[in-house]
């Protein structure tokens, strides 16, 4: 456990009975690509500068249950296969059929004797019935939202410890959240007397869309005061907003007309006099922090469940895709051993979050996690980046995954299937080597292929995976080093899309066994052309809604590794 030992040596042995306080905040749909994070000084005060930020921090799945469900059991989605936002195949009832009752965070946190609270939106279908069929486990005290109220600004309901069911009509919903949280953290603080440390998640829903009772998406709303900020702010136009790019039905977007641009300009302020609220409860949580005299034992760490994209593409207000836009969310933390003002450009994930949780609280959970331990400290970074191994396996990739089903947001969102847009199935790894190489790659239901490099290509514009009309399975790439890539990429994604535990840590060991090759720069070799072109390559057999493994081919097994 490294960060008892950092604590022995930095604070001497009477510190090392007090382990870390962990306070977590977690915000629903917040982007890192249109910089909402520039909107929020007290974060940046109070937490960037004080701690450090992560620039490529991902969402496992980029839709909100299944990356919370990601956070609360350390695993990637096609280990929970919490794959949605409701049934059957996601939502809170999916959660317990699914074994996690009595199995997740809240529970190893208080099984290794932290006080465990929570504030806020936990998942998708917590509603008053499948909270009292199946109570929430884990926690010394809780208040969550409850459905079907959790998107509303104005009239959130809550339940406390599984109690019955009380709305705040007129109250604004952030500002309750804050004063519930405070509460808990008074609490929280005075168990400390008692050598009691504790864990505390605070999850309000901005800068998410209002979500009415009949299921359409509203802006969301600002607390009383903000209404007027930003006047004038546009969202911001990168350069591949309003741009045609990507496979199955994105590709073909119409162009945003300025009706709808003034529309997502509107969304975007919205969004951001949303997120003003939340920046006064993380300055009002580091306050209580600092007044507890307790900041240097406390971890504050603040992410998102997903990206959002607004206009990139020509996309229409929504998550659910493997660009940057929808897979990067905001990851911040300070505390004990964490640099100060500085940001760390390495590849984590959701599960690496929750692995991190519970090795900051010496907890373990009750089955293989896929997360890696996340490196803070700047010794531990600077081992990372020479990759000399003193930290298991440099953290250069990840997967991103979806099984169909994606949704558009707002007024100009897409009208058949009940806004839900099928032929969305794919699985997308994120590929980085130090300076060199820096790539996405991506299979799709379809048969099609995504290729970009993100060191030339960093919006993401160019395919470099032609996508031949006819024909499922047909594809090439625009030249040998891409196809060079794209055939390591393809390989490494095959181990990734069924990895669990220590594979998913260092997945070319399972195709490299005896562990001359452990990295993308190495793999690249033209020695190893021949065998990564004899690989059978990844694909579906059709677009379904739902996680079926015998859709999805080949699966990796011992025979496939280069020998
Ligand atoms: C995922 O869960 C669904 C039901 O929620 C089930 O039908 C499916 O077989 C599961 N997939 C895998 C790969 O276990
Ligand atoms: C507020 O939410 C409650 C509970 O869902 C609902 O009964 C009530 O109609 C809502 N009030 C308004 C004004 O929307
Ligand atoms: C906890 O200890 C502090 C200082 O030791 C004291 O000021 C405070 O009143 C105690 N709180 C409780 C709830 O016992
Ligand atoms: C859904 O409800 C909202 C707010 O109550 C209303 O403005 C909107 O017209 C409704 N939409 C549909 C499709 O019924
Ligand atoms: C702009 O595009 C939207 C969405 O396609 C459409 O509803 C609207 O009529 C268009 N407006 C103009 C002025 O073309
Ligand atoms: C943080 O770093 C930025 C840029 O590197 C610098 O401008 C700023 O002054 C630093 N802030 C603090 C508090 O050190
Ligand atoms: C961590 O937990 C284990 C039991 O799971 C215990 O044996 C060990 O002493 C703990 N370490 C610290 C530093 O608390
Ligand atoms: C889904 O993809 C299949 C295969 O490419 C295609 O035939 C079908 O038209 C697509 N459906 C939709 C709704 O885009
Ligand atoms: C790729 O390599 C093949 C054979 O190795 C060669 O014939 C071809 O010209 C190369 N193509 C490009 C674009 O370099
Ligand atoms: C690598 O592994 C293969 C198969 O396990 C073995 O044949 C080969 O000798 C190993 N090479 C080295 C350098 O260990
Ligand atoms: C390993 O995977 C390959 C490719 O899918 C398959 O042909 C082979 O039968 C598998 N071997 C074993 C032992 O499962």
């Amino acid at each position: 456990m490294h960060y008892q030992t950092l604590l022995t040596l930095t604070l001497g042995a009477s510190a090392l009975a007090a382990r870390p306080n962990i306070i977590l905040i977690i915000t629903d749909d917040q982007d890192v690509r249109t910089n909402t994070l520039s909107f929020m000084p007290k974060l940046q005060s109070l937490v960037a500068e004080q701690g450090t930020t992560f620039n490529r921090f991902h969402a496992p799945v980029s839709l909100c249950c299944p990356s919370r469900v990601s956070l609360l059991t350390g695993q990637y989605a096609h280990n929970h296969n919490v794959t949605f936002v409701s049934g059957p195949f996601g939502g809170y009832r999916t959660f317990c059929e699914k074994g996690y009752s009595g199995e997740s965070l809240s529970d190893f946190l208080q099984d290794a004797g932290y006080a465990t609270y929570y504030t806020g939106k936990l998942m998708n279908g917590l509603t008053f019935p499948a909270i009292t069929a199946c109570p929430t486990t884990g926690w010394t005290s809780s208040d969550f939202l409850i459905d079907p109220n959790v998107y509303l600004y104005y009239n959130s309901s809550f339940s406390a410890n599984g109690e019955p069911v009380v709305n705040h009509l007129g109250e604004y919903q952030v500002d309750v959240i804050e004063q519930k949280a405070s509460s808990f953290l008074q609490d929280a603080i005075s168990g400390l007397n008692s050598s009691t440390p504790f864990f505390l998640g605070i999850a309000p829903t901005a800068p998410h869309l209002e979500v009415q009772f009949n299921g359409s998406f509203t802006e969301p709303l600002p607390a009383p005061g903000d209404e007027d900020l930003f006047e004038g702010i546009p969202v911001p136009e990168n350069p591949n907003f309003n741009v045609q790019g990507g496979v199955s039905w994105v590709k073909s977007m119409p162009e945003l007309n300025e009706t709808v641009i003034e529309y997502f300009d509107h969304l975007y302020r919205q969004r951001l006099r949303a997120l003003q609220s939340v920046d006064s409860l993380v300055e009002s949580i580091v306050q209580q922090v600092e007044d507890a005299g307790i900041a240097d034992n406390t971890y504050i760490i603040y992410v998102a469940d997903n990206g959002y994209a607004l206009g990139s593409h020509r996309r229409q207000p929504g998550k659910c895709l493997p660009f940057q836009e929808d897979v990067i969310v905001p990851f911040l933390v300070r505390g004990p051993g964490i640099p100060t003002n500085l940001t760390n450009d390495q590849v984590y994930s959701m599960p690496d979050l929750t692995a991190t949780i519970l090795d900051i609280a010496n907890a373990s959970a009750s089955y293989p996690i896929d997360g890696r331990v996340i490196a803070f400290t700047e010794s531990e970074q600077v081992c990372v980046q020479d990759s000399s191994q003193e930290i298991e396996g440099a953290p250069a990739q990840t997967i991103v995954e979806y099984w169909n089903g994606a949704l558009e947001e707002g007024t100009y969102a897409f009208e058949g299937s009940n806004g839900v847009r099928d032929n969305t199935t794919y699985r997308s790894i994120q590929a980085i080597d130090g300076d060199e190489q820096d790539w996405v790659y991506g299979v799709w239901c379809t048969g099609e292929r995504e290729l970009y490099d993100l060191k030339t290509d960093p919006w993401q514009i160019n395919n470099l995976a032609t996508n031949t009309a006819s024909g499922f399975d047909s594809f090439e790439f625009s030249s040998n080093t891409s196809s060079q890539v794209a055939s390591r990429l393809d390989a490494l994604l095959i181990v990734l899309k069924t990895c669990i535990g220590e594979v998913c840590r260092d997945p070319w060991k399972a195709i490299f066994p005896n562990q001359t090759v452990s990295s993308l720069s190495d793999a690249l070799s033209s020695d190893f052309d021949e065998y990564f072109t004899s690989l059978p390559k990844f694909r579906y057999e059709k677009c379904q809604f739902g996680y079926f493994d015998n859709l999805e081919s080949p699966k990796w097994n011992e025979s496939l590794a280069f020998v």
